[in-house]
């Protein structure tokens, strides 16, 4: 992995791990920051021996948003052509699963980057909220779309429009996180999930991925069609022979990724 100015990245065994490293501006995703980003987790979603990634902030901020000294005095093309909105998309397509471990602050863009990954882990002190209205805009990196997806459309309406911030157990409640703990576990946490599924089958775990995601953008008929058609492809794999077998024969099973 090359050498990042403002994420760090470590490796945990079949994990990777990114820091992000903007902290005089409390974790503000500058393009070049997202970049960073978006390479480093795309290295490792390349990485056979990598099985899934997290990613965090420290414990007092995740990230406080998109850059706003960089968004200042853009205008409609500038924000166009910077091509920075579509780093987030590039998460939300990485095969292998991603979490984020939120502690402090995930605000704006660092929600939409909390809920662009497959899974949030939250310290008991992280603080979700979309607060783009107090700048006169809209979020514009799926805060409007994924957050209505999970909290439905009330709640997200008032998070949108009035800056209506949640604390870690608000957000477990309307599901929006996987669990919260205390501000000392909640990184060891999210990479020991994030090991465990880098243990299992990796074609089923990739594919039970893009599974899930397929429920949130179609209509429940497809999305049934869909889910068959991957179900009958991991048939195909070596994996499914070496589960169903070591099952019956009382063993782990070994996998091989094929
Ligand atoms: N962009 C750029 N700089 C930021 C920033 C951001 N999103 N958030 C904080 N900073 C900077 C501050 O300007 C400040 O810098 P200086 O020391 O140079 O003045 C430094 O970080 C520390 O911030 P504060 O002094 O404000 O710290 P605080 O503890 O008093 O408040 C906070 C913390 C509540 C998170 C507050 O910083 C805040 O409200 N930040 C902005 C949150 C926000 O509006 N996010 C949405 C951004 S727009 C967006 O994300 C669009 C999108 O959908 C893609």
């Amino acid at each position: 992995m090359k050498a990042y100015q403002w994420i760090r990245t470590e490796v945990h065994g079949p994990v990777g791990l990114v820091r992000l490293n903007n902290p005089k501006a409390l974790n503000a995703l500058t393009p070049d920051l997202m970049r960073e980003l978006v390479d480093a987790l795309e290295t490792w979603d390349r990485d056979p021996d990598i099985g899934a990634m997290v990613i965090t902030g420290n414990e007092k901020v995740f990230a406080a948003g998109a850059d706003i000294r960089s968004m200042v005095q853009a205008t409609p093309v500038d924000m166009l052509l910077s091509a920075y909105i579509d780093l987030f998309d590039r998460i939300g397509k990485l095969s292998k699963p991603v979490i984020a471990a939120v502690s402090g602050w995930a605000l704006g863009g660092g929600f939409e980057l909390a809920m662009a990954c497959d899974m949030i882990v939250a310290s008991e002190k992280a603080v979700f909220g979309q607060p783009e209205i107090n700048l006169g805009i809209i979020p514009g990196a799926g805060g409007t779309q994924r957050l209505t997806r999970t909290v439905g459309k009330y709640l997200a309406m008032e998070m949108v429009l009035n800056d209506r911030r949640l604390t870690a157990e608000e957000a477990a409640r309307f599901g929006l996180v996987n669990r919260v703990v205390p501000v000392e576990r909640y990184l060891e946490e999210a990479l020991e999930l994030a090991r465990q599924i880098a243990q299992r089958a990796p074609i089923a775990v990739r594919l039970g991925k893009e599974a899930v995601q397929f429920a949130l953008e179609s209509s429940l008929e497809n999305g049934l069609r869909h889910e068959r058609r991957l179900f009958y492809l991991l048939f195909a794999t070596e994996d499914q022979k070496e589960g169903m077998t070591a099952f019956l024969e009382k063993r782990k099973p070994e996998w091989k990724g094929r």
